[in-house]
């Protein structure tokens, strides 16, 4: 019998091996961990060409029963959730099981009131508070599809993404706090709803108390919950039910709408958190019982926004289905100041912390070691996620947050993947700086060369693929199957393609090396170069433009601009075409997209059948112009001197 938690590194390899030799017979035994309604009639189906994949069939669940329910009896009392507000002055909330659960009820109850049935698509567009955990659980509750979109978004990103999904209702709140900032929601949402034909409801949260006006259809969420009691059965749902649409960026066109169904999503990332983080459920922890919380277990956080696939499945789904207390703050890590994350740690005696490289980069550059002033004894896993972290950013982590004794957990995955798929399991199977190291169990990873074979034998370096399904593969793209496979199914046969490159070394341990499509990872977030370029090309005098990363000290990469103009003599004011630039991608996309260096030019290296060549881009704007390559080869070889005479 296959137990839920891996406790060594013997264990480790043993479900490893057991996963490979009969994976049907692996998650089936994992699966029955969790609260079902109906067992599965078949553990796994699946054809990667077309692709259809199908965990537990027939199997029919409610995830916020695993979530919510099932831990009333024994641990109902035990925090569930603890809400760290933007201003520490402000003070923590504690949510026990019992309390999320009743609120869950009364906000699906809200939700059916306003016509949300199963299946029905819900918008939800807010801040980092406890409602947005509530309003995320709720939808769940009642089988409605969730699709969180990160309050940093513009209006216009915000639009398509309710427009693709034809949302019914979205929830919102009058603004969201930002350090010293406050984030206009609720305005920003009224400029999307000009364009959003299938929303029904606005239901809005006051979190700011700013001055914003209800309009048509637009309701207060505080006057929906008097009329509801918290009493809502969960809606029985299929293993394969939608359970929520989230989007990603792709190298083209517009966002993909990941679609992740209930139960291999949940039994994937309860697993996952269990065993990555060694978060432990035991009724006393390592430093005995403690009195100012109500729960006695391990305190996890995660800092990443529940806009992202990290926050759902690793603030929400993953520790909820395990009954473990998650933390989740609102603010940014430099407010009051860089101590912030520490002072954190130490308030919330938190044991096991997971950010992201970009900001261990940002808080290791400051001129004060903040880590130093607070007490972290209580840390025993730390993790990353998001993008490869440098040897420095780790070093940093592990010596002065770690101070050298806590297992750092570096997490490969993706939206796609719902769930870590490479990583160490902390303290049970070793980490290696800037190395996710090893594939859960389940996970079948290969590496491969550009005609597609198999790279047998270690070391090795080349391109990452999947060919086995796992529990939380997402199953397709809203609305657009196709572009489902020809994303990740038609670059190599019969194997998940998720565009990362990686190496392996003599022991097996995998390093992803980074992104070998046109999307950047900047701070963490990723950016495809195409809706870029396309919202720069709104420039009336702008004829062509294209987008490289390189490499920057906080942000992993940042994003350089080419760009021409239709009139090369159009404009003698560079900067203020900069600003309506930048102000561009803002309204389009949002401010994490714009550009650190836009350069002007008369010509971008194209090859003959017109292709804009990055690649070279890309060498000129990380300062790598000794091996350019064979540029003879270019329709206009001619503006590569001169974008290289004029680089930024
Ligand atoms: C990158 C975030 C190196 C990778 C969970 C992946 C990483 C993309 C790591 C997915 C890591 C994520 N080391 N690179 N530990 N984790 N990435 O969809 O390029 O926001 O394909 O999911 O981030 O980003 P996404």
């Amino acid at each position: 019998m296959q137990r839920f938690q891996i406790n060594s590194y013997k264990e480790y390899e043993k479900a490893y091996q057991a996963s490979i030799d009969n994976p049907e017979a692996f998650w089936e035994e994992i699966a029955e961990s969790f609260v079902w309604k109906k067992k599965w009639s078949k553990v796994l189906e699946w054809d990667f060409t077309k692709p259809e994949v199908t965990w537990f069939k027939d199997g029919k669940l409610n995830i916020t029963e695993n979530c919510l329910d099932r831990h009333l009896k024994d641990r109902g009392n035990e925090t569930a959730l603890i809400f760290e507000p933007n201003d520490p002055n402000e003070g923590a909330q504690y949510f026990t099981y019992k309390a999320l659960h009743s609120k869950v009820c009364k906000f699906a109850n809200v939700l059916k009131a306003n016509n949300v049935k199963k299946g029905d698509r819900v918008c939800i567009y807010m801040p980092m508070v406890p409602e947005l955990t509530v309003a995320v659980l709720a939808c769940a509750r009642i089988g409605a599809v969730h699709s969180v979109v990160f309050a940093g978004f513009s209006a216009s990103a915000l639009s398509a993404r309710i427009n693709d999904a034809a949302c019914k209702v979205l929830l919102t709140a009058d603004g969201g706090f930002r350090g010293t900032k406050i984030t206009p929601l609720k305005d920003i949402a009224d400029q999307a709803l000009e364009t959003c034909p299938t929303i029904q409801t606005t239901i809005v949260l006051k979190r700011v108390n700013n001055d914003v006006t209800l309009l048509k259809n637009q309701v207060w969420w505080h006057d929906q919950l008097k009329t509801v009691d918290d009493n809502c059965p969960a809606e029985i749902m299929d293993a394969e039910d939608m359970l929520f649409i989230l989007y990603t960026s792709g190298s083209t066109g517009k966002p993909k709408g990941m679609v992740h169904t209930c139960g291999g999503y949940m039994v994937y990332t309860a697993y996952t958190f269990r065993n990555v983080f060694q978060y432990s459920c035991s009724k006393t922890n390592d430093f005995g019982r403690d009195y100012t919380r109500s729960s006695p277990k391990d305190v996890y956080w995660c800092t990443a926004d529940i806009g992202w696939i990290t926050g759902h499945s690793y603030i929400v789904y993953g520790p909820l289905a395990n009954g473990a207390t998650t933390l989740m703050f609102e603010g940014v890590p430099s407010y009051p100041d860089y101590g912030r994350f520490w002072d954190i740690c130490e308030k919330h005696k938190v044991n096991q912390f997971y950010t992201a490289p970009t900001a261990i980069r940002a808080l290791a550059k400051q001129d004060t070691n903040y880590a130093d002033n607070y007490n972290l004894k209580h840390l025993k896993t730390l993790g990353t996620v998001g993008e490869p972290i440098n040897l420095e950013a780790w070093n940093w982590y592990n010596d002065y947050v770690g101070k050298g004794k806590c297992p750092i957990v570096d997490t490969w995955w993706q939206t796609e993947t719902g769930g870590i798929m490479i990583s160490s399991l902390a303290g049970v199977t070793k980490d290696k700086p800037t190395f996710a190291t090893l594939p859960l169990p389940g996970v079948q990873p290969v590496l491969l060369d550009t005609d597609g074979t198999i790279i047998e034998g270690n070391p090795a370096e080349g391109i990452l693929a999947i060919q086995f399904p796992w529990p939380s593969i997402a199953r397709t793209i809203y609305g657009d199957h196709q572009r489902y496979k020809n994303v990740y199914f038609s670059a190599y046969k019969n194997k998940y393609f998720p565009g990362d490159g990686a190496l392996r070394d003599a022991s097996g341990n995998y390093r992803i090396t980074g992104r070998v499509d046109d999307v950047i990872i900047v701070s963490g977030h990723n950016l495809g170069t195409a809706p870029i370029e396309d919202a720069i090309n709104e420039h009336p005098i702008v004829a062509e433009s294209a987008i490289v990363g390189f490499p920057h000290d906080i942000k992993g990469n940042a994003l350089y601009g080419f760009v021409t103009l239709k009139d090369i003599g159009s404009t003698s004011d560079q900067e203020a075409l900069r600003l309506e630039i930048n102000q561009l991608i803002t309204e389009q996309i949002g401010p994490i997209a714009k550009l650190d260096k836009i350069q002007f030019t008369s010509g971008l290296p194209k090859t003959r059948s017109g292709k804009i060549m990055r690649r070279i881009l890309r060498k000129i704007a990380a300062s790598e112009t000794d091996n350019l390559g064979d540029t003879s080869t270019l329709l206009n070889p001619e503006c590569v001197q001169e974008i290289m005479d004029n680089v930024l």
